[in-house]
């Protein structure tokens, strides 16, 4: 028999004693909410184990990866994948969701699971004071539990989680970057642990400071939209070479020489949005990889080459991103 939201907010209230007044006043919100909001999901499956503050590795759930609880309700994790990410979600409880990668959200599919999306992304080069002040204010002021994602929920994600728990008092800086440990952070992402040791603890006066319009989707620059189209277009390709450089069984819809042609545009028009004069070699490297990208394109429509001489052409280019970001991304 279908639920409303509220027998549902219901049902958690049941299921966790331990719940605040202010997750009470919350739950009765988002049901009257539910009341209004036409497109809202009033079903989800039985509900998933939650993450745990003394897991030793990240929590898997179907659609929603890398999932690390750093206090009992704010979480950090991968980008939730699809209907069966947000289901997910839903499933675990989670009634916030916060995105820090420049990637468009998932704002519909996120309503329709009774979850509210907060946009507030940042690079992998640090967190500037304002956006950390902004992030915990979302994580202090909206419904709980929270789920902090970026696209791998190892990095960026930590970070954000880690440093508005040390700055809300609920984590020593120490435990904090525990905590990131368990998420995978990479020791290269130096701006990100700085970020961590930057933060302090603030008083609520400080933290209504900061901006409290918390946006479902922010403006990012044309060069990080370029790059998330980039990377969105190189993981099907890695698909297509893991398959020998044919179409995936798992992925029936991709058309290889399409997702190069992609990759290689937004290389171009990518190096088009930049500013001109100041950054003249990433403009360059920016127009080098896209001439690798399509004489990738090339090889493989001519079919000419072996799987292995397209591998290599391809890690050629993998590199090419790593490199260009150690040197201007991180
Ligand atoms: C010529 C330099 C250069 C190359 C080559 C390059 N990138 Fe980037 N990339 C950048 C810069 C600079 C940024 C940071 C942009 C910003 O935050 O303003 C970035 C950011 C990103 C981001 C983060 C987007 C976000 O959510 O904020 C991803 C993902 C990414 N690149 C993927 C890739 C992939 C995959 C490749 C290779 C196929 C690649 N990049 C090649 C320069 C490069």
């Amino acid at each position: 028999m279908p639920t409303t939201a509220t027998q549902h907010g219901l049902r958690r209230l049941i299921a966790r004693p331990l719940v605040t007044l202010g997750h009470l006043g919350a739950l009765v919100l988002i049901g009257l909410a539910a009341c209004t909001q036409p497109n809202i999901r009033t079903e989800v499956g039985p509900p998933l184990a939650q993450p745990q503050v003394t897991d030793a590795k990240p929590r898997e759930y179907p659609g929603l990866h890398q999932v690390v609880a750093y206090t009992p309700d704010i979480w950090s994790g991968a980008a939730p994948e699809g209907p069966a990410g947000f289901e997910s979600l839903a499933r675990l409880g989670v009634l916030t969701v916060l995105s820090v990668d420049g990637a468009a959200t998932e704002v519909d599919e996120a309503n329709r699971h009774g979850l509210r999306y907060v946009h507030l992304p940042h690079g992998y080069d640090g967190i500037d004071a304002f956006r950390r002040l902004e992030i915990a204010r979302v994580v202090h002021d909206l419904p709980r539990p929270i789920y902090v994602h970026c696209h791998h929920g190892k990095h960026r994600s930590a970070a954000a989680v880690a440093s508005s728990c040390v700055a809300l008092g609920y984590l020593s800086i120490a435990d904090a970057e525990a905590r990131m440990h368990v998420s995978g952070i990479a020791a290269q992402y130096k701006g990100l642990f700085q970020a961590v040791r930057d933060s302090k603890p603030v008083d609520e006066a400080t933290l209504k400071t900061a901006d409290a319009s918390f946006p479902a989707q922010s403006k990012v620059s044309d060069m990080v939209e370029a790059m998330v189209a980039i990377d969105f277009t190189f993981e099907n390709v890695q698909h297509v070479e893991k398959a020998g450089w044919k179409v995936p069984s798992d992925h029936p819809d991709l058309v290889p020489a399409a997702e190069l042609g992609r990759m290689a545009d937004h290389f171009r028009t990518g190096a088009d949005t930049l500013p001109k004069g100041e950054q003249q070699e990433l403009i360059d490297w920016m127009k080098r990889s896209y001439t690798q990208v399509a004489e990738l394109e090339a090889a493989f429509v001519a079919g000419t080459e072996s799987g292995d001489q397209l591998s290599a052409r391809f890690k050629a280019i993998s590199q090419n991103c790593k490199d260009c970001h150690a040197k201007y991304r991180n």
